[in-house]
């Protein structure tokens, strides 16, 4: 198949619309409480849209992780499992796959993204050293610092701006990280790590020029570089589209070529291959030695690393299917038709459209909401009361706290409405985008968030929180005011 099909089929009309390049054979029943169900559901949840039950939402855009829709062929796969505990034949078939891919000798396989994460903090953080990143994710930091490191992010100034339209906002800006490895001191860098698709700053993506100069820089000083390649399938797309350089390499090529830089790469397969686990790849024994041990200590036999058997077949295929740009456009396409309905009503965006999902730009929106209120937790409440629309907030609240206990405040307060694979229609988007048109235009009656139970780690996932004021139920009454169903 020609990489560049996806291109050729156009409208009449000229209208720009994802054309989906597959069809639905299996769906699942969706329901939209009323209002006052949703008041009731998101304050039970502690303002926390992680903490909502699922029936309770209509449209679930928390994640991709792990809710992709799978095509027949993963399904098929899964059937051929051969579960057994030691040497099941689903590893080698999956190494096999992975070893063709990215061209890399070893793969250990881990129950999760974060999985592969804690293995390779273990292998090189130590008290005192620095990982240099593009941006950090919430779990890649979190097992950093637990060892007692820190994390350096060298993205460019605009990366941080939503309404910057500057392409590949993912890229290291090679001044900050020469500048930053002589500040530590290159005997105290862990490693370099590049993120594909920079999930925590509006899923933007890494050119393959910037990251040869980032490979370059780290073979000449001797610094291992990892590669998360969680967001790949994303980040391949915009390579594909946006990069003169490459368009007509083919996609096979384009990831050789990458992995060919990197020292390890690893992957969250909830993400990337659509089905659910991990792992890491590498072609350097020494690594691969060190990392061994670990797998059976954390994870589960080398054979299987905490994954099932069946997810594992799944993966083999999914990833396979990263290769296909019918596949891997889904997402960047449907978020930019969403960002474009957003755009039309004034909702403050991050430009350029990236992947993963379309990103709001909190900080914008509600403007009134001063940081330490988590303005973006609190947009997210609402954009949940308002539509049964599940987004994730990325911003302060996703932060951990300094050392010395006060707020960390994020560069960026996002609301993420993510767009899992091949699992929305058109018409959601543009429920999505008509009832967050309409928030934005009653904004005034958001108010901010404050801690009820406060974790100390990662306490996006489980903290519960409060209005500040009695925000919601009025926010609902105007709701019902204009939309009297309450749906
Ligand atoms: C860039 C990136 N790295 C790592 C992870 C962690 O993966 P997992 O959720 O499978 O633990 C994620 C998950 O969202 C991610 O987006």
């Amino acid at each position: 198949m020609n990489d560049n099909e996806h291109t050729k089929i156009k409208f009449f009309s000229g209208e720009k619309i994802p054309l989906e390049m597959h069809k639905a054979r299996m769906v699942q029943r969706i329901d939209l409480l009323p209002i006052e169900e949703r008041l009731n559901a998101i304050d039970m949840a502690g303002y926390n849209t992680f903490l909502l039950a699922n029936k309770d939402v209509f449209l679930d855009m928390l994640t991709d992780s792990g809710v992709n829709a799978m095509s027949e062929r993963q399904y098929a796969a899964m059937m051929m499992a051969d579960d057994s505990y030691a040497g099941s034949e689903t590893f080698f078939r999956l190494s096999a796959v992975l070893g063709d891919i990215f061209e890399t000798r070893h793969f250990l396989p881990a129950h999760q993204g974060r999985a592969c994460e804690n293995i390779i903090a273990n292998i090189f953080v130590r008290p005192g050293s620095f990982a240099i990143m593009n941006y950090h994710f919430t779990t890649t930091k979190a097992h950093i610092v637990r060892l007692g490191g820190s994390v350096v992010e060298v993205v460019y100034d605009e990366a941080l701006s939503a309404e910057s339209d500057r392409d590949f906002k993912g890229n290291f800006d090679m001044n900050k990280l020469e500048t930053a490895v002589g500040e530590v001191g290159i005997g105290n860098v862990a490693f370099v790590r590049i993120e594909a698709g920079t999930n925590l700053i509006g899923g933007q993506p890494v050119s393959l020029s910037n990251m040869i100069e980032v490979s370059n820089f780290c073979r000449d000083r001797g610094i291992p570089l990892i590669f998360d390649a969680s967001l790949l399938a994303d980040n391949l797309f915009f390579i594909k589209t946006r990069e003169a350089e490459y368009a007509s390499w083919s996609l096979a090529d384009i990831v050789k070529k990458m992995a060919s830089l990197m020292d390890i790469i690893y992957f969250s397969g909830r993400k990337l291959g659509c089905a659910r686990g991990g792992g890491i790849m590498t072609s350097n024994d020494e690594y691969f030695n060190r990392m061994r041990p670990l797998i059976p200590l954390y994870e589960g036999f080398l054979t299987y690393g905490g994954m099932s058997v069946r997810e594992m077949e799944a993966m083999a295929v999914g990833i396979r299917e990263t290769l296909d740009i019918h596949i891997i456009s889904q997402t960047p396409l449907f978020v930019e038709a969403l960002g474009k309905l957003l755009l039309e009503k004034a909702v403050p965006i991050v430009r350029p459209f990236g992947g993963l999902g379309c990103h709001v730009d909190a900080s914008r929106f509600v403007d009134h909401i001063p940081q330490e209120q988590y303005p973006a937790g609190a947009l997210a409440a609402a954009i949940y009361l308002i539509g049964g629309i599940r987004g994730m907030e990325r911003g302060t609240l996703s932060e951990q706290r300094n050392w010395d206990g006060s707020e960390h405040l994020s560069a960026m307060e996002l609301v993420r409405l993510a767009v899992p694979k091949r699992v929305f229609t058109l018409s959601h988007m543009k429920f999505v985008a008509d009832r967050v048109g309409w928030l934005y235009k009653n904004r005034d009656l958001i108010g901010g968030l404050e801690f009820e139970e406060e974790p100390d780690t990662l306490r996006f996932f489980l903290g519960k929180l409060r209005p500040i004021g009695d925000w919601p139920k009025k926010l609902a009454a105007k709701f019902i005011s204009h939309m009297p169903s309450g749906m």
